[in-house]
Order: structure tokens, then C-alpha cells, then sequence
């Protein structure tokens, strides 16, 4: 896996254009995600417990959005059955190409391949980890619905995002907090605002009501926040 450090807007850009998981994003990834979402180096381990033990011995994950994988690596990493299997799935060609060279072990495979397009029949564990904040508002109800109809009977969904808070002043205190501590990460006030400009089309983010009363109605019997970080949460939902 990659060490080197993100300088993808380190220097004044004339144009900014849409953010873009390219190669120069997939070369520098794990810095970047480590530096930028709070929590983050919780949250993938945890995860990766989470779904291993609720996988157990047979199970089938799906790790939508897997990047380089680094959710995929820790759900191998508490489950030793010989027949856990995981299927890593991402639309960007460098991150699965990225992924696959990562990954050693024959149970994990990496699809190239729209998160909206996969065959997910049968799967016990569904992880989108800061995936769907990607995915445009009005395709994210019916996401939600084919994860729930794939999932077998008590099935789980792991959900990790980056949220709007209900309440504007709070918002923008964590907003707030969370430049600081990008700051604080080794970030210049250029790189934070190039990187906010860039992100701003392609990263539209829900509140904490909207996750759950959309995962309520698509049909997961119940759903819980299990990790919370300023604006940035996981929810659980069960079949
Ligand atoms: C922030 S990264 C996810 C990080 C990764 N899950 C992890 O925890 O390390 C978002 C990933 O989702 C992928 N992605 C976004 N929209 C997608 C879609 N519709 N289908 C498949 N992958 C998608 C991007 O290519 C990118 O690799």
C-alpha cells in the first residue's frame, strides 16, 4: 500500500475541477483519508470486527466502495475461516488495481465495478464505508433498497459517512473544528480550500435523520449510530 504523503493541492491551481478518485488520489490515499476524516483510523477496524464476527465461519461481505481496501483487509483480519469470502467493489479502476496488488489473500476479490450494479444476493454483511455521501442524493434511496434485497435474513449494513448536523450552529462548530484539526494534520489553509472546492459537486452530505429514516424506509428493521465524531458517523441497520 502506498505511504506517500497527499500533495494533490499543495500548489495554487489555476481551475479546480471536480474532485476525482484518479491515479494521483490512489498514490497518495491512505495519507490523505487518515489526514482528512476524523475517526477514520477507528472506524475501519472497528468495522472490520463488526463485520467479521457477524460474517461468522460461511459468511459472504461485500465491501462497497472499498478504495484500496483497507475495510476489506480488516474484516480478514478477525475472521480466519478458509470460507469467508469478500468481494471489494469500486468504480475506479486505479483504487481496484490498487486493491488487488494490496491483497495476498484468496478469500477477498476486487470488482471493477458501479456499487449500483452488483449482484448482492445472499450477502450476511454490507459495508459502504464514506461511500454513499459520493453517490448522487437521488440514487441513494435505491442503493439503500438493493442492498436490503440482497442481504440474507439478518443480513447487516454498516453505513460510515460524513453528515450535516440538524443544527446550523453546531454544524458549523464541528465544521470549524474539523479545518483546525486538518490544520493541525499538516494541511495549509490552500490545500483545505482548494480540496472544499473540489469536493463541493461531488460531496453532498445528509443529515443524521435522513440516514436513518431512509434505511427505516427501505425496509432494515432497525438502525443505530454506533460512532459518532463531529460530522462524521456510522450506523448499523439490520434486516
Ligand atoms: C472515500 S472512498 C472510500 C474509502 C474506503 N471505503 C475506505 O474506507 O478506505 C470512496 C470510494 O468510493 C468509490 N465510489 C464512489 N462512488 C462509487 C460508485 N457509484 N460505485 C463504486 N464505487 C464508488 C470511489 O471510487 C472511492 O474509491
Amino acid at each position: 500500500m502506498s505511504n506517500s504523503s497527499d500533495d494533490v493541492y499543495q500548489h495554487r491551481q489555476d481551475q479546480i475541477v471536480d474532485f476525482v478518485f484518479n491515479q494521483a488520489v490512489v498514490d497518495v490515499f491512505p495519507d490523505m483519508i487518515r489526514r482528512s476524516v476524523p475517526g477514520y483510523e477507528t472506524v475501519i477496524p472497528m468495522t472490520g470486527l463488526i463485520a467479521a464476527r457477524h460474517a461468522g465461519a460461511k459468511g459472504v461481505v461485500f465491501d462497497l466502495g472499498c478504495s484500496l481496501g483497507a475495510t476489506t483487509q480488516a474484516v480478514l483480519a478477525h475472521n480466519s475461516s478458509p470460507d469467508l469470502r469478500i468481494i471489494g467493489v469500486d468504480n475506479a479502476e486505479a483504487m481496484i488495481d490498487g486493491a488487488q496488488a494490496n491483497n495476498q489473500d484468496p478469500r477477498a476479490q476486487f470488482v471493477h465495478s458501479d456499487i449500483q450494479d452488483v449482484d448482492l444476493t445472499g450477502a450476511n454483511v454490507v459495508v459502504l464505508n464514506f461511500v454513499l455521501q459520493f453517490v448522487p442524493p437521488d440514487h441513494r434511496k435505491s442503493v439503500l433498497q438493493k442492498i436490503h434485497s440482497g442481504l440474507a435474513k439478518d443480513g447487516l449494513l454498516i453505513v460510515s459517512e460524513k453528515i450535516c448536523h440538524a443544527s446550523p450552529k453546531m454544524h458549523t462548530l464541528f465544521d470549524e473544528t474539523h479545518l483546525a484539526w486538518k490544520k493541525a494534520n499538516g494541511y495549509s489553509e490552500l490545500e483545505i480550500s482548494q480540496k472544499r472546492s473540489a469536493l463541493e459537486n461531488v460531496m453532498q452530505v445528509d443529515t443524521e435523520a435522513t440516514h436513518t429514516q431512509r434505511l427505516h424506509s427501505v425496509g432494515f428493521s432497525s438502525n443505530s449510530q454506533w460512532y459518532r465524531c463531529m460530522n462524521w458517523a456510522s450506523f448499523l441497520a439490520w434486516k
